[in-house]
Parts: C-alpha cells; structure tokens; sequence
C-alpha cells in the first residue's frame, strides 16, 4: 500500500516478530503453529488448503477493546459492523451476539444480517448505488437508517416513502473533501470520490430531507477510506462533521447520531497504528458535548487479524534471482495483494528452526503475473507439502474471493479456545458448473 502502509516489498519483518505481536498466535514446541489453543496443521490436515480459519476470541477481544475505548473517553457510541469485511453468518452472529448491529451496502448484505440475528433496528444502509428495490426492502424490514449518498437518491427514497407508506430515519452522508492518505484505491473522501455530498449543500438538503413526509433525518454521516494509518485525516473530517451539526442544531433541526464510518487501520507489518484509543480519542475532542450519540462502522479493523488463510507450498521453484515459493492458494481466495499492493506477513505452520534463510518471491498457481503474495520475502527454508498461514486476512478475504480458473471457493473455519469447527465446506468442483445451462440450439 502507498502512504503509511509498507508496499509488497521492503518489510523486514520476521515471522518470530509478527507471531509475537498477535496474541492470537503462539509457536508450539511440537504442534507448531496454533490459533488460540489449536495447532492449524491439524485442521489443514482435515480440510485441506486453501482454507481461511478465524479466532472467535479475537473477535470478542477486539469488540471489547473497541466499547472499552469509547467507555474511556466517555463517548456514547455503538458499533455498525461493515458486513463487507467478512459476510459469514457465523460471524455476522458473534458480533451481533456481542451487540454490534450492521453496515450494509446491498440486498444480500441486508439479508445476510437479518438471517444473522441483527435486529433491523440495528441496520445502517450505506452506498452510492442502492436501487429502488433495495431501498423499498430496507423501509419493509423497518431498517434503523439509511444514509443517503445524494440529492437524486433522496427524492427517490421520499417518492418510496409515500408509495409504501413506510418511514425512514435517514443520515445524509457527508464528502468532508479530505484525503484518508490510504491507497488510492480505497480512500472515499475526496471531492472527486463518488461518496457522499459536498459539505456546503448539507445544510440546505438536510432541511429540504426534515421538511418531506415520512422522512425522519437522524443525522449526518461520513467514512473516508479505509487502512487509515494516522489520526490526521481522522481529526479534520470529524471537525467538518461536528461544524455541520452545530449548524443543524443552530438551525433548530433534529439532529440525534453522528455515523463516523470505518476506516481504522491494522498494523498488517507491525507498524505504529493510532488503534481504538487513538480514533476514541479523535471522536471525544471533535464531540464531547454536542450530545450526540455517535456510531461506528468498522469492518478491517475488528476482523481482518481475526482470521488466516492457510496454504499449502506446491512446488519450489528456482528463479533468476530468487526462489519461487509455489503456493496453492492464488489471488482468486486472496486479491488484496494483486489489487492493492497489500502486504500480509505469511509465517511457516510447521516446527522451523525459525530464522529466514533468504528471500523468496511467494506465488499462487494462476495464470496472471498479479498472482504474487510477496516479493523477496524473508523465510526460513520451505518445501513441497509445507504449510504458511497468509496472515491477517480476515477482513476482504473470503469476500472477495472467486472461483477464477475454475478454482472452487476455500474451505473456511473457525476457532475458538480448543475448539474448533469448518464453518464452509471447500466449494465442490460440480457447483461450479451446477448452474450453467447450455442452450439446447448448441
Ligand atoms: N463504512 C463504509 C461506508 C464503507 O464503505 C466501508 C468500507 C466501511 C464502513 C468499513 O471500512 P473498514 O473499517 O473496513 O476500513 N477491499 C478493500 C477495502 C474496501 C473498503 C470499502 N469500504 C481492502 O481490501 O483493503
């Protein structure tokens, strides 16, 4: 990643270092490498690989901390769980179980949160895109806000509104104009990103939104990117937002919740990141006092270290200037690297003597270039048939995984303490084809 984040090259950070730091993570004399209490070669014996395996006690632990954080700088707040991050019910169920409601960006996320336990009053409706359709289903299952994108989907919404004679507690979300500093790719709050509506109109639509029947506006919205490494841009897009509400509230307009968005970042190298209490922090100075409940989407930075993707070495491949590690899981199960630059630590499951040997270029088995975990990558000596764990990789993992190359979807599992279950069986290779029909006219 550009900015504060390490590119695919350039870390030097060692296995020893990245297990040390997750506390998740430990180095068993005999079992090698285990999640919480369970070796991961016993269930990449079972499963199979590629399978992604994620820590049940991580994501509580990472819940905790983030309530702690707002508990200690005396901030109301609550937590809408970017869905994007990780769909899977089971976590969608642990995280709603803990109290977190949802953020959703289409129908099937929608449903998804439902089918979870989320109760819709605990569902936040996000997105440029939402089609009508999608919009009368959120006002049928009573969601809890909509946050609207711009002028065009709130007339939409108020024709809805009278159509179904359904209300809608709207946010508007706010483009504050300011650069996240994250990867291109991922960053959302610049003037020229399509998200949200320009500062200097909120005021006039907000009042326009108050004023139409059947909609209620709760508040005022933002998210500016995610990966976000430094509390600056953090601090200047709140300020934007608390300037606004006080406006609203001078204006004598209802105004209850500020949505501050995701965006946190997670050190994937061990780099300094602000975490919980810093963002805490951020929130308390721009508005402790407004007397706003404030909420929060984070979606990275709750699951992403809660989850691995385990791997299989194929084959060692010898290069010009560097071995080619060879693994069996490709950018289809993980794009992140192939898409964003994105460096994830990837650490021996097995029993090593430790110490990187030298530097190797790790790749998976598809046919593009981009299939490339990590360039010159620092590991102890590795052989066909060993396991890596791709580490931190719970979050816009799985999610965006697809079956290129006819490669089926991982397996997927969860532990947690020395428990552990498959939570998705490996994809069969007839469901790739099972719904294809060929026309009989062939
Ligand atoms: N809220 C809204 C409106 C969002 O668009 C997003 C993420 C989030 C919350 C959650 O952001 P987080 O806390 O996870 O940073 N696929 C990319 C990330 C795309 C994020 C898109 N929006 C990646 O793998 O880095």
């Amino acid at each position: 990643m550009h900015g504060s984040s390490p590119p695919l090259t350039g870390s030097d950070v060692s296995p020893a270092e990245l297990i040390a730091a997750r506390p998740q993570l430990s180095r068993h004399a005999l079992d090698g490498l285990m999640l919480e209490g369970v070796p991961l070669a016993a269930i990449a014996a079972e499963l199979g690989t590629p399978t992604y395996v994620y820590s049940a006690e991580t994501l509580r632990s990472r819940y905790a901390a983030l309530i702690a954080a707002l508990a200690a700088a005396d901030l109301e707040g609550q937590i809408r769980y970017a869905v994007k991050a990780n769909d899977h019910l089971a976590i969608l169920r642990l995280l709603g179980g803990l109290g977190a409601g949802a953020d959703v960006v289409s129908e099937g996320e929608l449903l998804r949160a439902l089918v979870a336990g989320i109760p819709a009053e605990r569902i936040v409706f996000s997105g440029v895109g939402k089609s009508r359709d999608e919009l009368a289903h959120a006002l049928e299952a009573r969601i809890g806000q909509i946050n609207i994108e711009s002028t065009e989907e709130l007339d939409d919404l108020s024709e809805l509104v009278g159509h179904l004679g359904r209300a809608a507690r709207v946010a508007l979300r706010v483009n504050p104009d300011v650069d996240a500093g994250t990867h291109a790719k991922i960053t959302t709050g610049r003037a020229q990103d399509k998200f949200g509506i320009p500062a200097g109109l909120i005021p006039s639509l907000y009042a326009r939104a108050a004023a139409l029947p059947g909609i209620i506006p709760v508040g005022l919205a933002l998210h500016i990117g995610s990966q976000v490494l430094s509390l600056a841009p953090f601090r200047k897009s709140f300020a934007v937002l608390a300037g606004l509400a006080r406006g609203l509230r001078a204006a004598n307009l209802p105004l209850e919740r500020l949505d501050c968005g995701g965006g946190l970042g997670v050190p994937y190298a061990n780099e300094p990141a602000p975490g919980p209490n810093g963002l805490a922090g951020a929130l308390g100075r721009a508005f402790r006092g407004l007397g706003v409940e404030l909420l929060l989407e984070p979606g990275r930075w709750l699951v992403a270290p809660a989850g691995l993707l385990l791997a299989t070495v194929v084959r060692v491949k010898s290069g010009r200037e560097r071995p080619f590690v060879v693994l069996d899981a490709g950018m289809n199960d993980l794009m992140r690297p192939a898409l964003y630059d994105a460096w994830h630590g990837i650490v021996p499951v097995a029993v090593t003597d430790g110490e990187p040997i030298g530097g190797a270029d790790v790749v998976g088995p598809i046919c593009e270039s981009a299939d490339l975990f990590a360039r010159n990558r620092p590991l102890p000596r590795l052989c066909p048939g060993d396991r890596v764990a791709v580490l931190d990789t719970g979050a816009y993992g799985r999610v965006m995984a697809s079956s290129y190359n006819a490669r089926p979807l991982a397996a997927e599992a969860m532990v947690s303490g020395e428990r552990w279950a498959m939570i998705r069986p490996r994809q069969p290779f007839q469901d790739l084809w099972a719904k294809e029909r060929v026309p009989d006219w062939l």
